[in-house]
């Protein structure tokens, strides 16, 4: 049996979507489980770039079924707009699957994102996708299923019940204007039956799949810092994206999970509001996000840079139970003359080997660094270990030493083929 996870370790965009490519060339099943397209996942091959939001990265293997799990909040329009785009880059969309019990993402899910973002000053730096409110019904069991909308006139009540209350809700306490069900309910009936035939029952697939000895890799999409539980609360996304959420998100018992893979990014970005202890607001972090290109897929705004936070790894292993590391974007350090990296965090005269729940306290943390010398070479186009600088070479251990898992693979440029490769994964 296999079933890889690949999760993300620190505030996203660590290089996920880049790293299920690769990993999906021998995958029988890709899974989404959880998350929406609040997600921006960049792909690249032979120097064409893809940009991905709500569908698993893995797409690009067509060979390969491709599933919006059951854990995910999918907005059906933008489905549809990603898999236009594919196709009009003469790639398939045949081998995707929607999840029957994949909460429906509603154009009043958006619209409640922008209102209660704007009442409250952006408090929490959202993508205004719809993702706190669609995951909100959800839990308060007032969401919209897949399997709803088969039946397109029960679907309609449905609909008219949600908007009527979200309606009330919208022009009472925001004072903003109601939305209109019939041009719902037409653009709904519009996309009809494109999504229909794509809906499936995939818990079953997931496992039968499993007890064949098919390869099932499942994508986390956002990452462990954005945890709706143990991220920095409340600048955080409002899923579990930890292997844990695998579990309740696609359906899979805890002792089915075989390898829990994290992708660490060398340095660390941040986008959206909330505490970031290594946090460089220099030349230092803008020469960083120059060249990093860190400027975000989903909403383009420029991501927050600053030195990699070990504490922050060492939380997601402890999350995730990480059996293998991916480090992504070493080679954006390339030319620095120091490199550092943070090993606890002191607040208020207190030194801490692991990061407060308190985020009022992680606000005043002073970061603790170990500094590491840097190199010059152009590592982009290496493929071996041996073939890195020393200097990197130290800096990677280090990583390992502290985090106490092995690093399997090192990425050292955008592209599927820019990679070292250490140790199998699998
Ligand atoms: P994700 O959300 O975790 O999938 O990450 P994003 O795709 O949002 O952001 C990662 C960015 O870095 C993308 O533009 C990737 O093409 C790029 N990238 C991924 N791995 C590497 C790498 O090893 N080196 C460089 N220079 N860029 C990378
Ligand atoms: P990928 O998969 C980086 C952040 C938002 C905001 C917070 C809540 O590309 O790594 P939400 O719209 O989810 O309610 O926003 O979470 N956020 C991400 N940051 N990468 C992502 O996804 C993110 N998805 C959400 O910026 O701070
Ligand atoms: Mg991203």
């Amino acid at each position: 049996m296999s079933s890889q996870v690949v999760v993300g370790t620190q505030w996203g965009d660590e290089g996920k979507g880049k790293i299920v490519d690769v990993l999906a060339e021998k995958a029988d099943l890709i899974v989404r489980f959880q998350g929406g397209d609040n997600a921006g996942h960049t792909v690249v091959v032979n120097g064409k770039k893809h940009v991905l939001h709500l569908l698993p990265s893995g797409v690009l293997h067509e060979d390969a079924t491709c599933i919006i799990g059951p854990g995910v909040v999918c907005n059906p329009f933008v489905l549809l707009e990603e898999m236009d785009t594919l196709k009009k880059g003469g790639l398939s969309t045949d081998h995707i699957v929607i999840s029957d019990r994949a909460q429906m993402l509603m154009p009043y899910h958006k619209v409640q994102d922008a209102l209660e973002e704007s009442a409250n000053g952006n408090r929490i730096g959202t993508t205004k996708r719809g993702i706190g409110p669609c995951y909100a019904d959800k839990y308060a069991r007032t969401g919209i299923r897949f399997h709803e909308f088969v039946n397109f006139e029960t679907f309609k009540e449905r609909l008219k019940e949600c908007v009527t209350f979200k309606n009330k809700l919208f022009t009472a306490v925001y004072g903003a204007e109601p939305m209109d069900y019939d041009k719902m309910v037409a653009d709904f009936a519009a996309i009809h039956d494109r999504i229909v035939p794509m809906i499936k029952e995939t818990t079953h697939l997931v496992n039968d799949a499993l007890d064949q000895d098919k390869r099932v890799l499942f994508e986390g999409a956002q990452a462990a810092m954005l945890d709706i539980n143990y991220g920095t609360y409340p600048y955080v996304t409002s899923s579990s994206p930890t292997s844990a959420g695998v579990t309740v998100g696609a359906g899979v018992a805890p002792s089915r999970i075989k390898t829990v893979c994290g992708v660490v990014k060398a340095y660390s970005t941040r986008v959206g509001e909330g505490p970031f202890v290594t946090e460089l607001l220099d030349e230092q972090g803008e020469w960083i996000r120059t060249h990093g290109g860190e400027y975000g897929a989903t909403t383009g705004r420029p991501r927050r840079c600053g030195w990699l936070d070990l504490l922050v790894v060492k939380h997601a292993n402890m999350m995730n139970g990480l059996t293998d590391i991916v480090i992504t974007k070493i080679d954006v350090l390339t030319g620095l003359e120091k490199i550092k990296a943070c090993v606890g965090y002191e607040i208020d005269g207190k030194v801490y080997d692991y990061i407060p729940s308190d985020q009022e306290d992680v606000a005043r943390a002073k970061p603790v660094y170990k500094e590491f010398d840097g190199w010059t070479e152009d590592i982009s186009q290496m493929s071996e270990y041996d073939q890195l600088p020393e200097n990197a070479k130290a800096y990677l251990r280090f990583i390992e030493e502290f985090t106490g898992v092995r690093i399997s693979m090192v990425s050292v440029g955008p592209d599927r083929v820019n990679n070292i490769y250490i140790h199998d994964i699998d």
